[in-house]
């Protein structure tokens, strides 16, 4: 199974991707701008050699074509970069990680989109695919720690459906379990 990355080069999605390929699943990095992916992608690979088979990058495009995709942008931006892909992004899973977050002083404060969070927004943008939110509480410097295992992962859910976490956990079981909130 391959996975995408939407906004592959900001420190979530790359972390997430080095994460992903760390237990054998081929990923590729996404961007606006396939240079951007390609530095991203040798920047890992400087990182950790081993990745070099499992990593590759594209530009977003690209990184659609992929069997699960995962939008790794900023939350403004994320329905906007599905549907610009909705075409190859038809009947996928895709995984919404973005925060909707302002920074007020010196504090980060939730905003709460109109359709009540951001993956409801993805979803509604690209219709006819499975949207679920995930990754949201897993900072990118703990994801990138690969020699670590991560202690917190979040519920899996689907804007108006129920946990797909567990499920998931089934299908992978070298998932962390899940914190229910
Ligand atoms: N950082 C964390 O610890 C963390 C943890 C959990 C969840 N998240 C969430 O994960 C998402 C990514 O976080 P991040 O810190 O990696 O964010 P980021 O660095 O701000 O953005 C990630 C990537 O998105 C692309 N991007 C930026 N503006 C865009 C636009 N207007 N349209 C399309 N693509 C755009 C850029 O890639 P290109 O320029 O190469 O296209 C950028 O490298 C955010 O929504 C955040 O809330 C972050």
């Amino acid at each position: 199974m391959r996975i995408g990355i939407l906004g592959g080069t900001g420190p979530a999605g790359s972390a997430l991707a080095a994460r992903l390929a760390s237990i054998g699943y081929p990923v590729v990095i996404g961007s606006r701008s396939k240079y951007r992916a390609m530095e991203a992608r040798d920047g890992m690979v400087g990182k950790w050699p081993d990745l070099e088979p499992l990593v590759s990058y594209g530009d977003n495009a690209g990184a659609a074509e992929c069997d699960v995709v995962v939008i790794a942008t900023p939350w403004d931006s994320a329905a906007t970069t599905a549907q610009e892909n909705a075409a190859a992004l038809d009947g996928k899973v895709v995984v919404s990680m973005a925060n909707a977050l302002v920074r007020v002083g010196h504090e980060f404060q939730p905003l709460v989109p109109p359709r009540g969070s951001v993956a409801a927004h993805v979803q509604a943008a690209v219709p006819h695919c499975r949207v679920v939110a995930a990754f949201h509480h897993l900072p990118a410097t703990e994801l990138g720690h690969l020699g670590e295992p991560i202690r917190r992962l979040d519920l899996w859910r689907r804007p108006g459906g129920g946990s797909d976490h567990q499920r998931h956990r089934r299908q992978d079981p070298r998932l962390p379990p899940a914190r229910c909130r």
